[in-house]
């Protein structure tokens, strides 16, 4: 059995409306709202990095399950914006937190749905050894995306989430992870310079390739929905659970549109569909754990319940994973 011992998470205090946005680029809040139901989103102060948001999350998850940075035995950090190009984003939180000289890595480029990813291999890991795995979700992306290309600068935001999983019994058992990949779209979202196929050089830099998310967003949108709902429903046909006993689906929160038609698809009430997109528009790898975090701190899961989490992503990656509380 593979319990999640504690919940944590983290947004910067900046935050970033749509009509901040519309000062820069040509957009509007109507356009934002309308087409993506964001409102807001965060940007971390220029003084912090992807470890500083990853530390603050990895505290409040290792408080709430009780233990301190000698308990940890493993780190896995899901990110697409790491902290520096080599070494892993894990290995310098472990230093920064103290920990000891445990193994750890990244999930890198998995996009939207790294964390879940993260928290299977994490699963693999414990069934194979007892160990106490530090899990984290985060990305710092404002300092990455394009601030005049209006199509994709307004949907993202930083943030950072994070479980300790371990043996035995916790808050919740993680009952079961379904993901799959189909790496033949891998170029309708991506960001291809900084690679050894395209790698910096002034011109590109100059030209701002490095900022460069190049995502053909309607595609993206069907088969977010697509993977999302049948990834969902396969998962609770294994487990042998009906629809009817999830009582909070926490999606991938990548525009509003997207989790209404997921929930539409799923035939699920609204009412039992987390979202925070509004709030903190699309955090990456971030979103799944952060809204889970938030989901447990507000009350909105009790114990009993039955939680599915599910995310969609560049590669294209999707996951889908149910945790009974
Ligand atoms: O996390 C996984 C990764 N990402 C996603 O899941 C995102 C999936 N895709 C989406 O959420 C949506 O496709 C978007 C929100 C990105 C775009 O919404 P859309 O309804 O598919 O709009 P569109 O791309 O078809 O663009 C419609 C129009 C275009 O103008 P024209 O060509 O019709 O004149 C765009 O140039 O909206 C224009 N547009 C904007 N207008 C104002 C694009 N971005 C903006 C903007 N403000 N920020």
């Amino acid at each position: 059995m593979t319990a999640v011992l504690g919940f944590g998470g983290y947004v910067p205090d900046r935050v970033m409306t749509n009509d901040d946005w519309a000062a820069i680029v040509d957009t509007d809040d109507e356009w934002i709202t309308t087409r993506t139901g964001i409102k807001e989103r965060r940007f971390a102060a220029d003084d912090q990095s992807t470890l500083d948001l990853s530390e603050l999350a990895a505290l409040t998850a290792m408080k709430d399950a009780g233990l301190n940075q000698d308990d940890i035995d493993e780190i896995v950090v899901a990110t697409d914006t790491p902290e520096v190009y080599t070494p892993d984003t894990a290995s310098l939180l472990q230093d920064r937190l103290g920990c000891r000289n445990v193994p750890t890595y990244d999930l890198g480029g998995s996009g939207c749905a790294g964390w879940i990813q993260a928290i299977d291999v994490a699963r693999a890991r414990i069934a194979f050894e007892p160990k106490k795995v530090l899990v984290v979700g985060v990305e710092l992306i404002s300092r990455l995306i394009s601030w005049e290309d209006r199509a994709t600068c307004v949907l993202f935001g930083d943030a950072a989430g994070a479980v300790v999983m371990g043996p035995g019994d916790g808050k919740a058992e993680l009952l079961d992870v379904i993901s799959g990949t189909d790496g033949s779209k891998a170029d309708i979202l991506t960001l291809q310079t900084g690679g050894t196929r395209h790698p910096f050089t002034v011109e590109s830099a100059a030209a701002g390739d490095h900022q460069r998310l190049e995502m053909k967003g309607s595609e993206v949108f069907r088969e977010a929905v697509r993977r999302m709902s049948a990834v969902t429903l396969e998962l609770l046909e294994k487990l042998d659970r009906p629809l009817s006993e999830v009582a909070l689906l926490i999606p991938h929160q990548a525009n509003k549109r997207i989790i209404d038609a997921v929930g539409h698809k799923l035939g699920i009430e609204e009412d039992k569909v987390f979202i925070n997109v509004d709030r903190y528009g699309n955090t990456g790898s971030a979103t799944v754990p952060l809204g889970l975090w938030e989901a447990y701190e507000q009350g909105r899961i009790k114990p009993g319940d039955l939680v599915v989490l599910t995310a969609f992503g560049a590669g294209f990656h999707w996951a889908s994973a149910a945790m009974q509380f």
